[in-house]
């Protein structure tokens, strides 16, 4: 069976590795491969916005079945395009519809989608450029901290919370009127604060049925005991130890059933990952956000736990029969610490060469942001490295990625060295 992982980070570098340990026979492909992950995955250039472009390898390379890592190829409609031309419509695709990638390119959708289906979450409302007066008495009216969020995608980067209500004016002018994330601040949504304790939940749907993978745990600030600016992830953990069966029952009925049952009700195609960010407040837990496709750095601590056959797992998603399936998870702890460029998520030099790699020992190396430069792994990214370790108590684990991470080196090696410090 030919794949093809449309991505090239870390989180697809984990996917390759996954489905490069599969007994089925696949040949796997994957647009701009890192020297990790092209390793054990054809390299294929291609701009993965281009669709058209994506048509013509996708023929030319005979591929089956697509599993689509990044946001926001799904949200441009890649789906869509794929099953509406004829000539590959025959092709699977694990990834939803452009209608159901608004669940995260538009935070009005999600919010709209929770509030018809009773899904906890935040209350909000949302204002655009001709309800700015409105949205700033709704400011003045309330306390702080102010919430205030880009509707369409940012990079991560469009949710904003101040302490101070002429700061979160002033922000709401430069998203609504100096239009600060582009297009995607047309319209801001103002949310209730929510305190507690951050997870993420991780669902496969197939249209019908649905698995729930592990939980894991995020640590999405640079500085250590998240403090400073927010990144794309520094490290992660699985499973999370504060999660109960009590919690786990609630989040089942209370979110995951809703919102695979409200995807159906509303006509929704969709085939793929639904990631649910949940923050635990006083034992309730409620929705942050939804995206619509796995986590980084999460997925780098998620797919090692799971222990079946992940094609089997993605051929019976696209075959709608996720229900004859038993997942089965590995109960040790799996952790993850990402290397950084310093200066990361700000400004950060590239092609500085990374030594060292070959000295690992007992971890999973995976690359999210190196090149080759004079047949020299070099680094390429904000994001360099997913360092992963797993033990039978997280001490250990952590243990273990700390003492390769002493083995690899660039400069301007940045890293948390308190992941796991809050479990
Ligand atoms: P998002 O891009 O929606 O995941 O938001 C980024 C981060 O902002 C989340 O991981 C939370 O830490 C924080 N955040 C988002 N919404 C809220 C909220 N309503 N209350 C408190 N923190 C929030
Ligand atoms: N770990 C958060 C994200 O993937 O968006």
């Amino acid at each position: 069976m030919n794949i093809l992982i449309i991505g090239s980070g870390a989180r697809e570098h984990a996917f390759a590795w996954k489905i490069f340990n599969s007994k089925q026979n696949v040949n796997l492909f994957m647009t701009n491969p890192t020297p990790g992950a092209v390793k054990i995955a054809k390299a294929l250039s291609l701009d993965f916005n281009n669709f058209l472009e994506i048509k013509a390898s996708i023929i030319k390379n005979n591929i089956q079945l697509i599993l689509v890592g990044p946001e926001i190829p799904l949200i441009n409609g890649i789906y869509d395009f794929i099953k509406n031309d004829s000539e590959i419509s025959y092709i699977d695709v694990i990834g939803p519809s452009k209608n159901g990638a608004q669940l995260e390119g538009s935070k009005e959708f999600a919010k709209q989608f929770m509030s018809r289906h009773n899904i906890p979450t935040a209350s909000y409302k949302s204002f655009d450029k001709s309800s700015i007066d409105d949205a700033i008495l709704f400011l003045k009216n309330n306390t702080p901290p102010y919430v205030l969020k880009a509707d369409g995608p940012a990079a991560g980067k469009g949710v904003i919370i101040v302490d101070n209500v002429d700061e979160a004016i002033k922000n709401l002018n430069e998203m609504l009127i100096d239009s600060k994330f582009g297009d995607s601040s047309n319209k801001v949504v103002i949310e209730e604060f929510l305190s507690g304790i951050e997870m993420s939940c991780f669902v496969l749907f197939d249209g019908i049925n649905y698995k729930i993978l592990p939980y894991a745990k995020d640590y999405k600030r640079i500085g250590e005991s998240d403090t400073g600016l927010n990144t794309g992830g520094m490290g992660s953990i699985s499973p999370v130890n504060f999660l109960d069966e009590n919690l786990k029952n609630k989040i089942k009925t209370q979110i995951i059933e809703p919102t695979v049952n409200g995807l159906i009700k509303d006509n929704i195609d969709y085939v793929g990952f639904i990631f649910i960010g949940l923050i635990n407040v006083d034992g309730h837990a409620k929705v942050i956000e939804y995206n619509v496709r796995m986590g980084d750095p999460e997925t780098q601590v998620v797919l090692p736990r799971i222990k079946n056959d992940f094609v089997d797992i993605l051929i019976s998603c696209a075959n709608q029969t996720l229900d004859q399936i038993d997942l089965e998870f590995d109960n040790d702890y799996y952790i993850n610490v990402v290397l950084a460029s310093n200066g990361y998520p700000e400004k950060y030099d590239k092609g500085l060469e990374i030594s060292g790699l070959e000295d690992v020992n007992d971890s999973i190396v995976f690359h999210a942001g190196t090149a080759l430069k004079n047949n020299k792994i070099v680094t390429n990214g904000g994001r360099v490295l997913s360092v992963v370790s797993s033990c039978k108590y997280m001490k250990d684990a952590l243990e273990k990625s700390y003492s390769n991470i002493e083995k690899i080196n660039f400069d301007g090696k940045v890293f948390r060295k308190d992941i796991g410090f809050d479990l």
